[in-house]
């Protein structure tokens, strides 16, 4: 099929670039959008159809679920059964914004939007393009990252286009996505909240609003199957292999001899500060290390970046697990597969 391309410079200019992509979603076809996070890939949450068309497109596991993006409280509403005091609280602070709440499921969504699941992870995105889609669709819109299963999340409409092109009906660009993360996921079903999924907002902050917040066991420690379905599966890799490596800039330059030596061709993962340190094929500087932000905003279009250079081994520096620093080395240890190498344990 032939994909769309919708310019989306100033929405008020392009507002009817904006409609016709929301009447495609109201017809039942998909449409990538921005969102502050990364790009979505939308769809009427009402059809089977429609839905189906992005776990096709994607190849994304089917016990995957998705989440649902909304432009109003009454939406809400008609999706969930009840709204606990947390997730009310939780709303009043973050909404719109890059948190998704797990919520029990109301009747009328399509069943494999939750992938079978008897709750659904809703969230109101802080995009202007997003809203006004939802607005203008008059429907709640599920949307995973557009990305093709495994790969790294889009932060721009070019990565959309890389991964998805010719797989779907439209992809309105609107530019560069400022978080670069994708959202907190947290489960408000429990009496305590549980985060499934770090993301742009922290525990700290949520912690600030509705007190104590647990994280999911198996964020913290392997052989757990995690709650949120689709953080069992290995995702943001890029081609090449990546290795994780904790220590000095030394020991990871190390690591880079080493592997020439056995004929490798490398890339270094380091930050804007670090960078004059190391010596290798391709060195990819991703945001400065004094602001954990620009690490996340710019951690996707690196790891995308390295694809470009035929490498066999990306050696990237980790990253202090305060604030948004969790989120960074959740995504980096799941592309990396795990794969971490330190100069402090042996
Ligand atoms: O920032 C974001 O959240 C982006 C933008 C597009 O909104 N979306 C996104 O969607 O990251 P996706 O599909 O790539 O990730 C959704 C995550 C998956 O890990 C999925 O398993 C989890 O949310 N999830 C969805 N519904 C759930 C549910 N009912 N219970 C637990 N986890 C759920
Ligand atoms: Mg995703």
């Amino acid at each position: 099929m032939e994909t769309k391309k919708w310019l989306v410079e100033d929405i008020h200019l392009s507002y009817p670039q904006i409609k016709e992509a929301a009447e495609w979603i109201k017809a039942n076809e998909v449409v990538a959008f921005p969102t502050e996070t990364v790009y979505g890939l939308g769809a009427n949450a009402y059809s089977s159809e429609a839905v189906g068309k992005i776990f096709k497109a994607k190849g994304r596991p089917s016990d995957n679920p998705l989440i649902i993006h909304i432009s109003t409280m009454e939406q809400l509403e008609m999706l969930v059964t009840d709204i606990p005091e947390t997730a009310k609280k939780l709303i009043n602070k973050f909404w719109p914004g890059p948190l998704t709440i797990v919520l029990n499921k109301g009747v009328g969504i399509a069943d494999n939007v939750t992938a079978g699941l008897s709750t659904v992870a809703i969230r109101m995105p802080d995009h202007p393009i997003a809203l006004a889609i939802i607005s203008e669709a008059n429907l709640p819109i599920a949307a995973p990252s557009a990305n093709v299963s495994g790969k790294p999340s889009p932060t721009t409409a070019q990565h959309v286009e890389t991964d998805l092109n010719g797989k779907i009906a439209g992809i309105v660009d609107g530019g560069a996505t400022g978080v670069g993360l994708e959202s907190t996921v947290v489960d408000c079903t429990t009496e305590v909240p549980m985060i499934l999924r770090p993301g742009g907002v922290t525990r700290e902050q949520l912690e600030e609003v509705i007190g104590l917040v647990t994280v999911d066991p198996a964020l913290e420690e392997d052989g757990q199957a995690p709650k949120s379905p689709g953080l069992k599966y290995k995702h943001y890799a890029p081609n090449a292999k990546l290795v994780l490596v904790e220590g000095s800039t030394a020991f990871l330059q190390k690591q880079v001899f080493l592997a020439k030596d056995s004929g490798k061709k490398v890339g270094v993962l380091t930050t804007n500060e670090n960078k004059v340190n190391y010596e290798a094929d391709v060195i990819l500087p991703c945001g400065t290390a004094g602001n954990l932000q620009s690490v996340a905003q710019h951690l996707y279009e690196v790891l995308r970046k390295f694809d470009e250079y035929e490498l066999d081994v990306i050696y990237s520096e980790t990253f202090p697990e305060v604030g948004v620093g969790k989120a960074v080395m959740n995504r980096l240890t799941k592309a990396a597969g795990g794969d971490i190498l330190s100069e402090f344990r042996v």
